[in-house]
């Protein structure tokens, strides 16, 4: 027997003034982002920037249905506009940002399961790690270096 560790080794922040201005930037996007989201059912509203590697940003938020199963989270609009726009352009980091008109969301909200692996289908064909930054509407902000350290044991087109 052999132990496994999965470790998880995030940066938190204070407060978006202490990411760099890019960083700023794309928060900025994912904000504007965020508050066209078309969420009338849960009212919860989230936004995900992407920076491409030749500079672009492309930008998504979740778009719900009154079948409220045909709904769409944020970063999989954006990163599937991203891959549709620009395909095999490098991904370089996505951030997201999720606010309620119900609640004030404090913490950070992370991409759900479903999302991870869609981002995780496009940093594991570009050999490189994407950052995901991500913040509620206030308080701290998580960043992480890639999508693998947030999916251990992922599943990839090795296997099929
Ligand atoms: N949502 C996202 O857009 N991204 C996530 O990672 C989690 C959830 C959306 C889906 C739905 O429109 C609303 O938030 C409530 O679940």
């Amino acid at each position: 027997m052999k132990e496994i560790d999965f470790s998880l080794k995030a940066k938190m922040f204070d407060s978006v003034l202490e990411l760099s201005k890019d960083e700023q930037n794309l928060m900025g996007k994912a904000i504007t982002a965020r508050n066209n989201a078309y969420a009338p059912y849960s009212k919860f509203q989230v936004g995900a920037a992407i920076l491409l590697d030749n500079n672009i940003i492309i930008t998504g938020n979740n778009q719900e249905n009154a079948a409220y199963p045909s709904g769409m989270c944020a970063e999989r609009v954006a990163i599937w506009s991203a891959g549709a726009q620009y395909p095999n352009m490098i991904v370089k980091k996505i951030a997201i940002t999720a606010a309620s008109s119900e609640i004030e969301v404090k913490n950070p909200v992370g991409p759900c399961g479903a999302c991870r692996q869609a981002l995780y289908e496009y940093e594991f064909n570009q050999k490189e790690p994407i950052e995901i930054i991500f913040m509620g509407e206030i308080g701290k902000i998580i960043k992480v270096t890639s999508l693998a350290s947030l999916l251990p044991f992922s599943f990839d087109s090795s296997y099929l």
